[in-house]
Parts: structure tokens; sequence; C-alpha cells
């Protein structure tokens, strides 16, 4: 699946704005408050019918507009189809595909697949083990649909087990009930741990690989750490009971796939605690082109990578590995700058180059054009 185009309107410092994207690389780049990064957003947002920089919609309207709508158009061999999202204070956000309104984006199969990094996404390897998760499981979800439902289950058996916790706290349930709800929360648990191993075992080698393109030195690795030594469903379900008293004097199940991590090393320690900025950069840089790979082998369409101001931080040598890395393997990229001379390539033809300024997209080079 390829993204052909996006409009918006009203869509953060946009009024009405259409631009088309390359095949392969696409820079969007101006000047600082130029709307680089609310265009990169609007193509996330349209793709997924979600911001990538808040969970407030109300700040994507355009400061005095009334309703806002983000259009994106894709296509892949069997066909095009239009994604829309529309928007306006007060009311419930409207999202179609080819014009039928749908509940969710995400559950489309018409949608594509995108993967973002934006400067606080170093976030995701300083912060805390709840976001790593959440990427990971997030990546399970994309390489296998239907897997989300083990995530489901677990989620919904783990509340149940916190409710029943609760009860007996304020002596209005008995111990007793709670075997059951261990035995069922562990075999979610299992599963959903079996498929965290599954995705990172296929992630590891390919972000070895890009990792020491991108120059991330120090034999860098990546690992999936669970909370559980558990191997089966009833060692997991023992792990849970022999934790009771301590979790009915919590209020929570303190113990099991809720508290997994994956950590990111170089040199045997981890980024978290001992990488530098760059190196945290290179480290998710890594992390999602390797997720990219893994999704392009395993899924009939490769994800869009939308990378916000990535290269001014990046030597030169880095730089040029990362626009080889994105330009292979038929993928597309779009990524902003504010200076082209910091994306090497960036006139070779296959690339396509949109200039924004005062919140418009000024030209558009190389994508081919569409109606403004
Ligand atoms: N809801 C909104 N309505 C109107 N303008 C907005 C809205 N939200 C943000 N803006 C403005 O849009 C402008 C462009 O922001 P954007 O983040 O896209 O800049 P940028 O080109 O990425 O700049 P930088 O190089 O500094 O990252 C800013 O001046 C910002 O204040
Ligand atoms: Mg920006």
């Amino acid at each position: 699946m390829r993204v052909v185009s996006v409009s918006a309107r009203n869509f953060r410092s946009y009024e009405a704005a259409a631009a088309p994207l390359g095949g392969g690389l696409t820079i969007v780049w101006g000047s600082n408050g130029a709307g680089k990064t609310n265009l990169l957003e609007a193509v996330y947002f349209g793709c997924t019918g979600r911001s990538c920089r808040t969970t407030n919609d109300r700040e994507l309207l355009r400061f005095g507009g009334e309703a806002g709508r983000v259009v994106v158009r894709c296509e892949d061999d069997f066909g095009a189809h239009e994604l829309g999202v529309g928007f306006s204070p007060g009311e419930a956000k409207r999202m179609s595909v080819d014009g039928a309104s749908v509940e969710r984006l995400l559950d489309s199969p018409h949608r594509p697949l995108v993967s973002v990094f934006l400067p606080d996404r170093l976030e995701l390897i300083k912060g805390v083990p709840a976001l790593r998760r959440a990427h990971l499981d997030q990546f399970v979800t994309a390489l296998w649909p239907s897997r989300l439902a083990n995530r489901r289950a677990y989620a919904q058996a783990l509340a149940q087990r916190n409710a029943l916790i609760g009860r007996v706290r304020s002596g209005a349930g008995s111990r007793s009930s709670l075997a059951a709800w261990d035995v069922r929360l562990a075999q979610a648990g299992m599963q959903v741990m079996a498929d965290r191993r599954e995705a990172v075992s296929l992630i590891e080698p390919a972000f070895e690989d890009v990792a020491e393109r991108l120059g991330l030195d120090g034999e860098p690795t990546i690992a999936y750490r669970p909370r559980s030594r558990a191997t089966s469903v009833a060692e997991l379900a023992e792990e849970l009971s022999e934790r009771l008293e301590g979790d009915v004097e919590r209020g929570f199940t303190e113990h099991g796939p809720h508290r997994d991590d994956i950590v990111i090393s170089r040199c045997g320690r981890s980024l978290r605690t001992y990488g530098s900025q760059g190196q945290q950069r290179l480290g998710i840089l890594s992390l999602l082109l390797a997720e990219r790979s893994v999704l392009a082998a395993h899924r009939p369409s490769v994800p869009l990578m939308l990378l916000d101001d990535v290269m001014s931080e990046l030597d030169h040598d880095r730089r040029a590995a990362l626009v080889g890395l994105l330009t292979e393997g038929g993928g597309q990229a779009l990524i902003t700058t504010t200076d082209l001379d910091h994306v090497p390539g960036a006139f070779s033809s296959g690339v396509a180059r949109l200039a924004v300024a005062g919140g418009a997209v000024v030209e558009d080079v190389g994508a081919g054009s569409v109606a403004r």
C-alpha cells in the first residue's frame, strides 16, 4: 500500500493544502515554523485517525477554523483507496474509507501501516517500560493482527483479578475465588509473552544489521525482558498465587507480563542508562527500521516511515546510511528538514521534495502533481 497524496483543511497551520508523496523518499523542507511537522502529522492522522503529537484533537484544528478534515489517498496493486478523517470541536471524529464511515481506521485493511519518529520519541528508550511494552504490542498487532485478541484477553483477565483483589481487601471477596483467575490470567499471559518473544526474536537480527549500518557501535543488541521466568501456564499461575498476599496488601497484581520490558544495549550496557543522546536516537531508528524490514518480509506492504527532524542531529556518514536504508526495499518514507543539504541524495531522481512555508505547500518536485 503506497500513500499517493495527502490533503488537509483547517489542520494546524494549513487552511487548505494538498501534497503528493513520492513512491520512495519524500523530503518536506522549510524554515523553522514553516509547517513541516504539521504536514507529517497530517499524513499520520489521515492514515490512523490519531495524532502522533497529541491526544487532544482540539489542538489540531486551525486557529479560528470550525471544522477540519484530512484525506489520504493510497493505492496498491489491486486499486486505489481514500481515507478521510473529519473533526470539529465537541463532536466525535468522522472516519471513512472510500466514503463509507468506519469506527476505526486502524481496523481497515486498506490503510497503510505507518511508523513515526518524532524528536520526543527518545522517550521510547529513556522513558518507563510501559512505553516500550506498548510499542512492542503495537508491532505484534501490525505483524499478526489476529493476536490483538491475546492482549485483550490478558487485559481483561488482569482487570478482573484486580477487581477481585479489591473485593478481598475490603472483606467482600474470598481468596479462594482468586485461584481460578490466576489460571485464566496465566493462560492469557503465557500467550502474550510468547507473542512478544517471537516478535523480538524476529526483530533481533534485523536490528543488529541496521544498527551496524547506522554506525551504532559497541555490538548493539535488543532483548525481551519478561518479568516472569515461567515456562508453562502452571508455573505462571503458581508465581501469581505465591504473590497473592502482597497483591492484596498493594491492591493490585504486581507480577506478570504487564511488567515486561525490552532492553536495547551496546557494550552490554543499556542505552536507557548509559547511551548518549545520539546513540539513543540511533537505537530507536534501528528499532523502527528493523521493524519495517520484518513487516516487509511478513506482510503484504512495507510501512510508511515518517521521520521528523532526524537529520540535524546526525553526522554526515550516518545521514547517508539512513537515506540508504530508507530508500532500499521499495518502502516509502517522508522526512522533514530545515535544510536540503542535510539529506544526502536530496536531488537524486526518485526523491520527491515538498517545500513548505507560511502554512502552505509552496512547491513540489519529483512526486508528480495533484490538483490543488
Ligand atoms: N492549531 C493550530 N492552528 C494554527 N497554527 C498552528 C496550530 N498548531 C500549531 N500551529 C503553528 O504551526 C506552525 C508550524 O508548526 P510546525 O511544527 O509544523 O513547524 P515546523 O516547520 O516543523 O518547524 P521546526 O523546524 O521548528 O520544527 C507553528 O507556528 C505553530 O505555532
Ligand atoms: Mg518541526
